[in-house]
């Protein structure tokens, strides 16, 4: 559509200089004035007259009818001047011989915005879970939202580096240690994994804490002992550092089976750990530039002056903190990736910590620091499903995918028993039941999941919009002659099916601008939509001739590639049956 729009905006603008001569108006922002009207009666595009009304000195209506008339344009089949708008109708035979071609020549590289990005790179710092703490539905957003985002911008053209900043250093391994010295089995976390870990690290905290309701008297001691434990592996300590790799190798295989699930890979996972020799020159520098401030014996960068509270920079006993490595991580990737956009996505808890220390970032001189932009998206909770976990309250991402594989397969099992490679179905079905709804909202809203709405197949799901791509496949699948032949759009529903894939393009800048996959979501609903009411007001493989039957096949094989483009580019797996 942009390309249809770029022509019409061209043709309004030399119908305003056959008015005024002198009349300046840029190409792209009367692209920008187009509107879709919200009545397809209206026409497919609209364009408010009111706009120009000033530039021309003349009033709205008076301007639509000077434009309507004698506007030609192959692209247009109708132009009409109404209450000051001008209502645009998309020429059925353009939509046909153009933009139905054009899909086809490209597939699932249509619509791809590469002038965007070409030249450029970007880092994406996402998922990021805390080793052996557990990955729940908290993450969900983080590694959704981190990795459509990387998909979006490799789709236009950026070259993109997805980092998991693992969260693999910290006190919380002084605590592990302690506790696996304390309770732990080897060969019982060998074959139990993470969850043996999270265990140890749950009872270690519990224990500390202690409980006055149970009776057990708390152990602050062990606090104590945990510090020392980490102070060990700081100073290199053997043994503590091959307990520290081992945690870490066995939460890393951990996610891994997650990851594979949504087809996600890293390029990166260099963690907390691997900036701990790379933070001292940075808070040198942040001295030198006396920027830093000894407040009650931490050192801290004062940021009162931009209505925020002071960044953290180093503890009392002169440990470094959060923001600190995050400093010097930037720093890091800047020399090592020379980045155009840094992307952090994180929950909305972490918006005040990212301003802090971008602020520092600006602070120190570094004038990249309008490259780094924080990502915040809303909490997610769950209810109507009980997930049974073994650590307390949270829910396991884990869990969460596997129930929903499980509801899958029930109603697989119900709706085509037969279906062959049935697990790797149900798993695309379950997990792209979870992404889609996950994303169906703006990312900034705090979501609350109903697993049953989810994985609903009807509705705006996930298994209604594969069950739809499958759908394209299985009417392909049947096809075995050559299907070329001449292009003719003969209804409102095929017609409508092209404008609605025409969008794609502008669909994905929208959602690279704003950093919202959902606006790809939205899109994928609007294509399902369109291309089932085509499949079932128009019939494809027994039209009336030959030339509609290769027209209707080819419209078909044209939604499958944009569906499948865009089911890849929020992390949701394809599939050719249900
Ligand atoms: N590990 C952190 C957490 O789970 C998220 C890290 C986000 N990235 C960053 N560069 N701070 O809260």
């Amino acid at each position: 559509m942009l390309n249809i729009k770029k022509r019409i905006a061209e043709k309004i603008i030399e119908r305003v200089k056959a008015i005024n001569e002198a009349a300046q108006i840029d190409t792209a922002e009367l692209m920008g004035m187009l509107e879709y009207p919200p009545d397809a009666n209206m026409g497919d595009l609209a364009f408010p007259c009111f706009k120009l009304s000033r530039t021309l000195r003349m009033a709205p209506p008076k301007i639509a009818e000077a434009i309507s008339d004698g506007f030609e344009l192959d692209c247009v089949s109708n132009v009409s001047a109404v209450n000051g708008y001008l209502n645009i109708k998309i020429d059925n035979g353009y939509l046909g011989e153009v933009i139905l071609p054009e899909i086809l020549d490209k597939k699932e590289s249509y619509g791809a915005p590469t002038y965007l990005g070409e030249g450029k790179t970007v880092v994406l710092d996402y998922s990021s879970p805390n080793v052996a703490k557990p990955f729940h539905i908290g993450h969900l957003g983080t590694t959704v939202i981190g990795h459509s985002l990387k998909k979006l911008h490799e789709f236009a053209g950026y070259k993109c580096i997805g980092i998991n900043y693992l969260g693999d250093w910290g006190t919380q391994f002084g605590k592990l240690i302690v506790a696996y010295k304390l309770w732990g089995d080897k060969a019982q976390i060998e074959e139990g994994g993470i969850d043996k870990l999270v265990e140890l690290y749950v009872r270690i905290n519990n224990t500390i804490k202690g409980d006055e309701e149970q009776g057990i008297e708390a152990r602050p001691d062990l606090a104590d002992q945990a510090r020392a434990e980490f102070h060990k592996m700081e100073i290199g300590d053997e043994e503590n550092i091959a307990l520290w790799k081992w945690f870490v190798e066995i939460s890393l295989a951990e996610y891994e089976k997650t990851y594979k699930q949504l087809g996600i890979e890293f390029d990166s996972y260099k963690g907390e750990s691997f900036y701990t020799d790379k933070m001292p020159a940075q808070v040198e520098r942040l001295r030198e530039m006396g920027l830093m401030k000894i407040d009650d014996g931490a050192s801290i960068v004062d940021l009162e002056e931009y209505g925020m509270p002071p960044c953290l920079i180093l503890k009392r006993d002169g440990s470094t903190l959060y923001p600190t490595r995050d400093i010097a991580a930037a720093v890091y990737r800047k020399n090592e990736y020379k980045f155009d956009k840094a992307i952090y996505v994180t929950s909305n808890q972490q918006i005040l910590h990212f301003k802090q220390w971008f602020k520092v970032v600006e602070l120190m001189g570094y004038d990249w620091y309008d490259q780094l932009v924080h990502i915040p998206y809303g909490t997610v909770s769950l209810n109507g499903a009980k997930l049974a976990t073994r650590t307390g309250n949270v829910v396991l991402l884990k869990d969460l995918f596997a129930l929903a594989i499980e509801k899958v397969k029930g109603i697989m099992a119900e709706k085509n028993p037969d279906l062959a490679n049935n697990e790797e179905v149900a798993e695309a079905v379950g997990v792209g039941a979870i992404v889609f709804y996950y994303l169906t909202n703006n990312r900034i809203k705090d979501i609350n999941f109903n697993l049953e709405d989810a994985l609903s197949f009807d509705g705006n799901t996930g298994p209604y919009v594969q069950y739809t791509y499958a759908r394209t496949c299985s009417v392909l699948e049947k096809v075995t002659e050559n299907y070329g032949g001449k292009v003719v759009i003969t209804s409102d529903e095929e017609a409508a099916l092209l404008k609605t894939l025409c969008q794609y393009e502008e669909r994905v800048l929208t959602a690279i601008r704003d950093y919202e996959p959902s606006t790809i979501t939205r899109f994928i609903l609007d294509v399902a939509v369109a291309f089932n009411k085509f499949y079932h007001e128009c019939s494809i493989l027994n039209a009336e001739n030959n030339d509609v039957r290769g027209t209707r096949i080819l419209l078909t094989e044209a939604t499958r590639y944009v569906l499948g483009s865009a089911f890849s580019l929020i992390c949701m797996k394809k599939t050719e049956r249900i």
